[in-house]
Order: structure tokens, then sequence, then C-alpha cells
């Protein structure tokens, strides 16, 4: 029951028309139900007042001169003009100021068609200059860092950027230098703008002062085609604009008013979109021949040749030598026609974990982003949401300004830079528990003896009156709606883990991959995995590109991606969201969905009909409840996170912790070329004693080993924040797969190269 608050209203009269709104509302926000459009520049709901730009001037009668809306509160009876030939004359003047040493050069300017300062200018600025000396110049196109240009002339320095990094990210590395006509926007460091939500300053930026990289000269805002979609880069689920031009995409863009993303983006979402319209995506089945050559072929020939093996191996061998992974990268109707076709071959042997993560679902509690923000205590456990889930973090962060503290378990430390305390262990959370009333946690659904700790502890929580609140944030997108819809094994069918066992055994004839990539991302590791593909007799592969899987397959099918398909996703927070095709798919390439539709109606097994997928896949979700950590994920292989984070023997070795980064990946990222500069390199975190005691120091090229097994040739870095006896290494990385290693098993180093004697050798 949720207590009652009384608010207290406040009547004013705007423009004539009579406005109640809550006291202590911001002039600007209640205008606002009048429809009024008071201009804005340093002012945005999300960041509050500054009182920088004076361009919102209104005319508050009894106040002797104009006030700023944006820092001036509702006061019971006030009486507003927000224009009027006062008005107009005030914001003229701010106009003339503002524009005084601006360049003016609209026409090659990339916020043209869409910027607040032409539009105020020409909605109350003067025809003409009344400067009479030169305008005093800035640089210009400023390399700020990897992914935006700063335009310092056309800045008017409303600092919304600045302060964008301060409250919503608290990263604080955007400051402005000097004072007067001579302030720029900088980073307080002097090094390059890095950060994973960088792009957001640019839609914050009033002006054209701010662009990205990958968006400048690209288009006129008026010749773009915009399509409201979803972002599938991971479980979030932020809402998008996709911006497309003569069949390009452009930009994506974020939406304010999204409830899902609090109107913001990170950069995976929205930098990742040039691999659409890579040469190297797939356009035409291949099969391999038995040289080991890949021929194309038509679509009816391969989807033939894939039901035919099918047949055959149900025929001779039984449903049990069939399986199929996938679905954590595919929309909900897509996993159901996935499910049912394989279940009405009679096929058990399905798994959409193709990676690390064991479990999607977030269970009994689940929890909505007004939970996580209203929490007191913020707990993650496992790998960092910064990373995994980039915007929930922002949401942590909110939480963490609203005065929640946030604690890291586990042996990956957040990099968000709110984090109040790091723990080894979900047990050590006892004392951080005890007088918190509301607790959300934030799994990364891996270690599922990890989970079990932390739902038994959630449990008791809960018991006691703490109001709990839980979310998975999963390696997939979609992960939580393919194990709700059917892609997760049942009744003793084998899991991705015995699927490979299997096939190593060289009991699979048919194994169908989609949109999945094991090669690089199953803890298996890639020779374990290499062994099961070509020890099947029949391998089909889903993809854009050829992966290190789709190379091993005897058939590629060349999928669609995201924005050329439509259909729903289930997020992390339980929202059904909408995925609209804006963009026109590559000739020759068909949506998993409609691969699998053929696939059924070859095979003759009646699937449901694709009118009706959305329905069924909703009402399945609505009935799909698994609790966070069922224990029935647990393996003895999984509990290792209680060691991990202990000191290790740092003179014989240290513990390995596989960690996540938003931009690595063998898929979309790995093909995307103007993403080269945010990939990360394989590198090798260490604590600065863990380092010490190995005689290692930062820039050292280092390797990697256990047993037969090695990483070569990772950049040493040595930070304070690492845990000790820990090696951090990033999972995912084509050039350097982490996968052959269990996070938490003991690795040596061997080969510590200093970084002077890689330098003059060219290793590096
Ligand atoms: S760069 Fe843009 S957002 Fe930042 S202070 Fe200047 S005008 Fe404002
Ligand atoms: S947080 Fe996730 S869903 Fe949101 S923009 Fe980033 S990758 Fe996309
Ligand atoms: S928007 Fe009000 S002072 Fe800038």
């Amino acid at each position: 029951m949720s207590a009652r608050v009384d608010v207290k209203l406040v009547n004013l009269t705007i423009d004539g028309n009579p406005v109640r709104v809550p006291e202590g509302t911001l002039l600007v926000e209640a205008a606002k139900a009048v429809t009024t459009d008071i201009p804005v520049y340093c002012y945005h709901p999300k960041l509050g007042p500054a009182g920088l730009c004076r361009i919102c001037l209104v005319d508050i009668e009894k106040a002797p001169k104009l006030q700023i809306a944006c820092n001036t509160t509702v006061t019971e009876g006030m009486v507003v003009h927000t224009y009027g030939e006062k008005v107009d004359a005030g914001r003229k003047a701010v106009m003339e100021f503002l524009l005084l040493n601006h360049p003016l050069d609209c026409p090659i300017c990339d916020k043209g068609g869409e910027c607040d300062l032409q539009d105020y200018s020409m909605a109350y600025g003067a025809s003409a200059s009344r400067l009479a000396d030169p305008k005093s110049s800035k640089p210009k196109a400023i390399d700020l860092g990897p992914t935006i240009v700063l335009d310092d002339e056309r800045c008017i320095v409303c600092q919304r950027c600045s302060r964008f990094d301060e409250i919503i990210t608290n990263e604080r590395s955007l400051v402005v230098k000097d004072r007067g006509q001579r302030d720029v926007i900088a980073t307080a460091s002097g090094e390059p703008y890095r950060s994973n939500f960088s792009g957001n300053v640019t839609e914050l930026c009033p002006v054209g002062a701010l662009t990205s990289k990958t968006y400048r000269f690209k288009s006129r805002p008026w010749d773009n085609a915009r399509t409201h979609t979803t972002c599938t880069q991971c479980s979030v689920g932020c809402a998008l604009n996709v911006d497309e031009r003569y069949g390009a995409i452009t930009r994506t863009m974020s939406d304010e008013d999204d409830a899902v993303s609090d109107g913001w983006l990170c950069d995976r979402g929205r930098y990742n979109i040039a691999f659409y319209g890579d040469a190297r995506r797939i356009t035409t089945p291949m099969l391999r021949t038995p040289t080991g050559e890949f021929v194309q072929i038509g679509w009816d020939d391969a989807i033939e040749r894939w039901a035919k093996h099918l047949r055959d191996a149900v025929a001779s061998d039984g449903a049990d030598s069939i399986a199929a992974i996938g679905g954590g990268r595919l929309l909900n109707e897509e996993i159901l026609v996935l499910a049912q076709t394989m279940r009405a071959l009679g096929v058990t042997h399905l798994d959409w974990r193709a990676g690390r993560q064991r479990q999607a679902s977030p269970g009994a509690y689940g929890g909505t982003y007004v939970d996580l923000e209203t929490a007191d205590l913020v707990v993650a456990i496992g790998r960092p949401p910064s990373q995994t889930a980039p915007v929930l973090d922002l949401r942590i962060r909110k939480a963490v300004r609203n005065g929640a503290r946030y604690v890291t378990v586990g042996s990956h430390p957040s990099d968000s830079f709110v984090v109040s305390s790091h723990l080894a262990r979900v047990s050590d959370l006892a004392a951080h528990v005890e007088s918190a009333t509301r607790v959300a946690f934030v799994w990364d659904g891996i270690d599922a003896a990890v989970g079990a700790q932390a739902a038994e502890l959630a449990e008791s929580l809960a018991a006691r009156g703490t109001h709990v609140s839980t979310f998975v944030a999963s390696e997939q997108s979609n992960a939580r709606g393919a194990e709700a819809l059917g892609m997760s094994p049942q009744n003793g069918s084998a899991d991705s883990d015995g699927i490979f066992a299997a096939a190593r055994a060289g009991k699979l004839r048919v194994l169908s991959l989609l949109g999945v990539n094991p090669m690089l991302h199953h803890p298996l590791g890639a020779s374990a995995i290499r062994d099961a593909i070509e020890r099947t007799d029949f391998v089909v592969c889903t993809e854009l590109f050829l992966t290190e899987t789709a190379k091993l397959a005897h058939l590629v099918l060349p999928a669609r991606a995201a924005f050329e398909k439509s259909g729903h996703v289930y997020d992390l927070a339980g929202d059904v969201l909408a995925v609209n095709a804006g963009h026109t798919a590559p000739e020759g390439t068909l949506a998993d969905a409609d691969m699998l539709v053929a696939l059924a109606a070859e095979l003759d097994v009646t699937i449901a009909a694709p009118d009706s997928l959305h329905a069924q896949a909703s009402a399945a979700i609505v009935a799909t409840a698994t609790a966070f950590g069922d224990p029935k994920f647990a393996r003895a292989s999984d509990a290792t996170s209680e060691t991990i984070g202990s000191k290790g023997d740092a003179r014989n070795g240290v513990r390995i912790a596989i960690a996540a980064n938003i931009f690595s990946g063998g898929g979309s990222v790995y093909f995307d070329e103007r993403l080269a500069a945010l990939r990360p390199s394989p590198t090798a975190t260490f604590a600065r004693e863990t380092a010490a005691t190995l005689g290692v120091h930062a820039g050292d090229l280092v390797d990697l080993v256990a047993g037969e097994r090695t990483l070569v040739g990772l950049v040493a870095i040595i930070t304070d924040t690492a845990p000790s006896g820990v090696v951090t290494v990033i999972d995912g990385l084509p050039d350097a797969p982490a996968n052959e290693f269990a996070d938490g098993e003991t690795v040596a180093l061997a080969n510590v190269r200093s970084a002077e004697r890689a330098l003059t050798a060219g290793a590096v």
C-alpha cells in the first residue's frame, strides 16, 4: 500500500490562462501546461536550471524587471506574460549578445535545421549585427575525443554538456576553461573526452558546437527519414530514433520521453550502426563443399537442405540427435517460431545460453525503474552494469543522486564512479543491508551459485519487510525473452554445455546456431567448440557476418539485423518493447523468423500463424516466472565467485576475472570500422600490490597460461580499484578470446615483456 502524499497546489496565470501546478514547480515547466513554448538554452528538465543564458526571460507582474523562467518557482497568484514587446526586447538583447562572436556558419553546420540558436535567432534576433569590431575567433573542429568534435566558436557556454557529465554520469571530465569571451569547453585533464555516454552531449548541445564524428556532414535533418524503434544491443532496450538517408543509416537519436532509457543512450547503442552497410555482410546462403570451400546457393535449396538433415536425423537417430542454440539475440516472435519448430520435431535440446550467462529472469521480485531510482541500497553482483547494461547504470547513478548507497560484489569493481563499497562475497553484504529499507539487486546472471545466495538474501530481506527489487543485466539483449519463450532446457534435456559435449562425443547429427557465436563467447572455449562443430554432421548458422563460428558451419544463412525486421523484445525490467524495421535489409538476407517459417513449412510442421506470434509470445512471457537464483542452474563449476577477490597466491599465479566491455564482441562491433577507436584492446588489469609482487609494470606485455591454454600479448594496466590477487581480462575480443578460461581459475603469468623492450622489438 503506498503512502498518501499531500501535494500543495499553486494557482497562477500564464498568458491569461489559469494554471494549477504543484508547489515548487519551475515556471518554465508550469508554462508547458498551457503549451507555451519558452525558449531555453542552458535549462534542460533532466539537468535542472543553471540560469546562464537568460533567453527564457518572461514578464512577471509586480516584478521590477524581466525574470528567467527556468530558475523561478511558481507562487500563488503569480501573473506571467511569456510574450509581448517587453519580453521580445529582452530576448532580442540576449540573442544579440549570444550571436556577438558566433560564426553564423549555418550552411556548413551539422545542427542547421534543428538548431535552437538558429530558431530563436529567427524568432527574436535582430536582422543585422551592430558589432563594429571583428568577431573574436576560437578554434574550430577540435578533436575532443574518439567520438566527438567540438567547434568552440559555436559554443554559447550553456554548460549542458559539462553539467550532463557532472550530474548524470558523475564522470566530471568536461569543464569550462577560461573566462569571458575566451571560455571554452575542454576536459579537465586535457586528455581526450572518453565516456560510454559521450554521444548524449551532442543531443544536449543546443547549437552545433558538439557533433558526433559519425554524423558530421552526413545529412541535413530534413533529409532523414526517421523510425522509432528499440535498441537491441543490450538487455536494457532503450528507445531509439533511427535516421536514414538514401538507404543508409545516418545516425540514431534518443527519445527524451522514453521511460526505459530516461532519455539517454550509451555510445554502443548510438554509434554501432556502420555494420548495417558493411560490405562484409553475408547476402547469400552458403554451403560448405566436401573440400571445405563455401559455395553460394539459393534460399529454397538452403531451406530444403536444412529440413532434409533434420528429417533424416529424426528418422535415423531420433530427435535426441538434434539440438539448437540461440534466441538471445532474436526477437520474441522469432524465438517462438524457433522453439515451436524444433519442439514439433521432438527436439528438446534447446538453449539460448551461448556464453557465460546461466539465467536471465529476475524471478519472483523483478523490479521497475522507479524501484531502482528510489532504492536506498543498490547491490550489483558480478560484472558491472556499466559495461553490460550501460543505461541501467545511469539509473543506478540517479539512485545514488537520490541518496542510495551503491555496493558492488564480486571480482569486477564498477567503473561508474559512484560505488560506496566493493565486497568480495554476497555474505559480506550482511552489514550493508541491515539499515536498508529498499534494496535493488542487479545481477549479471552468470554465477548461478552466487545468484542463489543473492536470492536467499533477497527473500530474507523481503520477509522482514524490506522492499526488494531484482534485475538481471544479460549478455545477450533478449536473453530474458529466449528464456521465457522456451529456448531453455526442460525436463532433463541438455543445456549448451551438454549439447556441445554430446556433439564432441559424436552423438549430434544436426546443430542449429541462430545468432550466436560460441567460438568467441562460450566458456567451454574455442577449441572445444571447434571440436564439437567438426564432429557434428550438419551445423547451420544464421549470421550477419562470417564470424568465428559461422566459418566452421556447413550451412550459413544470411540474417537480418535489428533495424531490418519488426517484432518485440523482453527487457530486463519486464517490458515488452517494439522493434520496428526502419532500414531496408541487404538483398538476399532474411529475418530469422522468415527462415524458420520456411523451414517449418518444408518440414510440414504446424507453428503459430505469423499474425498471432506477438500475442502468443506476450502470453507466454506473462505466464513465465523463473525464480531468481533458481538453483536448478547451479553447477559445481559455477560456484567460483566465493573465492574470486580473495587474495590469491601472487607468487605462483593469479585468479583470472573475465570482464565485460560494452565495445567487445565479435559481431556488430567488430565489423563496424567506425568503432575501431572505441574497441578495447586486449589488456590485463592488476591491483597495484599484485603487480608489484608479480614484477609487472604498466604497459608491459604479459601472457597468461593455464595448462595448454594461453592469452598472449596483453597490455598490463595497474589500478587502485582492481581486487588483489586477480588479473582482469576482457571477454569477447576476437584477437584475444578469453573464453578458453573459466572465470576465477588460477592462471600463471608467463613471458612478461617490459614496455620498453616490447617497443624495441616492435611488438606493440
Ligand atoms: S558545447 Fe554546446 S552544450 Fe556545451 S556549453 Fe557549448 S553550447 Fe552548451
Ligand atoms: S544501454 Fe543498451 S539498449 Fe540502451 S543504448 Fe546502450 S546498448 Fe542500447
Ligand atoms: S534557459 Fe533560462 S537562463 Fe538559460
